[in-house]
């Protein structure tokens, strides 16, 4: 195989088509409006369609702390302080988090110490952060601008699927 078609293979494994999976998800939330089905069928969802990685879930903010929600893996750790490891971080600071390495980042909090990289979204409805979105990858660097992109837009399709049963967010499960 020559290096152009292993980098073209390599491509066609690792591209997500995101826009298709906020379609899917739409689908889904549209059929069932309880919040707990909805957010464990967005992870489900998210987990089988996204390739090369070994977890994904919730952590939902919960007075200072991020509490496990619904997730795709190994058993994780159950609370993480808002500001501490890469989910508290990006959850206290309103951003995304993409991390190549995750022994790089000071803090981090290893759960699987097969994760190699790490991908963080916050979860944000009026200017509030109320939960984060968290996908590990045994992998190094296998998070992509493409990927950054594509799980913030999924993100705002599930956020706005909560938002239009119009009950609080704070703890919302
Ligand atoms: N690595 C995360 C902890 C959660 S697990 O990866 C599931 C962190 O540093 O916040």
């Amino acid at each position: 195989m020559s290096a152009t078609s292993r980098r073209f293979c390599q491509v066609e494994i690792m591209t997500v088509d995101y826009k298709m999976l906020g379609k899917q998800f739409a689908a889904l939330a549209d059929a069932d409006e309880n919040r707990l089905a909805m957010s464990a069928n967005f992870v489900a969802l998210l987990y089988a369609e996204i390739p090369d990685i070994n977890w994904l879930g919730l952590y939902i903010l919960r007075g200072d702390k991020l509490v496990l929600g619904p997730f795709q893996g190994l058993p994780a750790c159950t609370t993480i302080p808002v500001g501490q490891g890469v989910c508290g971080t990006s959850a206290e600071k309103g951003e995304t988090l993409r991390i190549d390495d995750v022994h790089d980042f000071d803090g981090h909090i290893a759960c699987d110490p097969a994760s190699k990289s790490e991908l963080v979204v916050p979860l944000i409805s009026d200017g509030r952060v109320f939960a984060v979105l968290d996908i590990d990858s045994p992998y190094g660097a296998r998070f992509t601008e493409h990927d950054q992109v594509g799980t913030e837009e999924v993100s705002r399709i599930f956020v706005a699927a909560l938002e239009a049963q119009q009950q609080p967010l704070d703890e919302f499960i």
